[in-house]
C-alpha cells in the first residue's frame, strides 16, 4: 500500500529567507509518524505547508491527490485536520463551541451530536467541561481541545503540532495515551512535530530528525532511540 502523505523536496522562504531546504517524509495509512527538532528547525512551517498555510516548492501527495498548492479548505475537506501550535483555543467560546467550530465545513452535519459524544468519550474532561469557557481551561486541557476539535472534521490525517509544549510530563502523557488509542480505533493516521524526542519516540513508529530545514536522520522509532547522536543530543542520556 502507498503512504497515506508523502512530501517530497519541499522548500519554503519567509521573504528572503529560506527554511526548508528540500524536505521529504512520508506517513504511512494508519500510522503515526513523527518530525523531531529543536526550536527553529521548521518543524511548524513543514506542517503549516501540508495544511497549504505556507507557499511551498517541491511536492505533497495524499491518498493519491497532489496537494500542494491546494486551499487550506480544500486540504481539509480531503481529510486532513491540524491542531496548531499554541492551540488555538477560542477563549470566550465554550468547550461545546470550540469543538462545534471544529467540524465547520464538513459534510455530515447532522451527525454533529453523535461526536461530541464519542469525543467526549476520549476526553471525558471536556465532557465535564462542555460548558466552561475555552479560556478558563489549563493548558493540559487546552491542547486536548486543540486534538478533539480536529477530530471533529472526522480526519484521515491528523497533524499535531507540539502539544507537549509547556505540558507537565504526566499530562503529555495523558494526552499521548489518547493520541495512540484514537489511532488504534479509529485508524486516523498521525504526523506530530515535536522538541520532546524522548515522548514522540514512544508514541510514533517512524520518525524524522530536523535541522534547519533538513531531514537529517530517519528510520524506526526503536532504531532512532538507540542510536547514540540522538541520544546525546536529543534524549539527554
Ligand atoms: N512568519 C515568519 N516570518 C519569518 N520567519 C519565520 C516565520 N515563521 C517562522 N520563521 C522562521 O523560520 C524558521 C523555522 O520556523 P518554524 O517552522 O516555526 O520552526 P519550529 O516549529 O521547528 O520551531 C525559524 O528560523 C523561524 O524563525
Ligand atoms: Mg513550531
Amino acid at each position: 500500500m502507498p503512504p497515506l502523505l508523502v512530501a517530497a523536496n519541499l522548500e519554503a522562504h519567509y521573504g528572503w529567507t529560506k527554511v526548508l531546504h528540500g524536505v521529504s517524509f512520508a506517513v504511512e495509512e494508519g500510522g503515526i509518524t513523527t518530525i523531531l527538532g529543536a526550536n527553529g528547525a521548521g518543524k511548524t512551517t513543514t506542517l503549516r505547508a501540508v495544511s497549504g498555510m505556507v507557499k511551498t516548492a517541491g511536492e505533497i501527495r495524499f491518498a493519491g491527490h497532489r496537494i500542494d498548492g491546494k486551499a487550506t479548505e480544500d486540504i481539509v475537506r480531503l481529510g486532513i485536520a491540524h491542531a496548531p501550535e499554541g492551540r488555538g483555543t477560542f477563549a470566550h467560546l465554550t468547550v461545546e463551541e470550540n469543538l462545534r467550530l471544529g467540524a465547520w465545513g464538513r459534510k455530515a452535519k447532522g451527525e454533529l451530536a453523535r461526536d461530541l459524544e464519542r469525543i467526549s468519550g476520549y476526553f471525558p474532561v471536556l465532557g465535564q467541561r462542555r460548558r466552561q469557557l475555552g479560556g478558563t481551561l489549563s493548558g493540559g486541557e487546552q491542547q486536548m481541545l486543540a486534538v478533539a476539535r480536529a477530530l471533529m472534521l472526522r480526519p484521515r490525517l491528523l497533524l499535531l503540532d507540539e502539544p507537549s509544549l509547556g505540558l507537565a510530563p504526566l499530562v503529555v502523557r495523558e494526552i499521548f495515551r489518547i493520541v495512540r488509542t484514537i489511532n488504534r480505533e479509529e485508524g486516523v493516521s498521525v504526523l506530530l512535530v515535536e522538541q520532546n524526542a524522548s515522548m514522540a519516540l514512544q508514541l510514533a513508529d517512524h520518525a524524522y530528525l530536523l535541522e534547519t530545514g533538513r531531514v537529517v536522520m530517519s528510520g524506526p522509532s526503536e532504531v532512532l532511540q538507540r542510536d547514540d547522536a540522538i541520544r546525546r543530543s536529543y534524549l539527554g542520556y
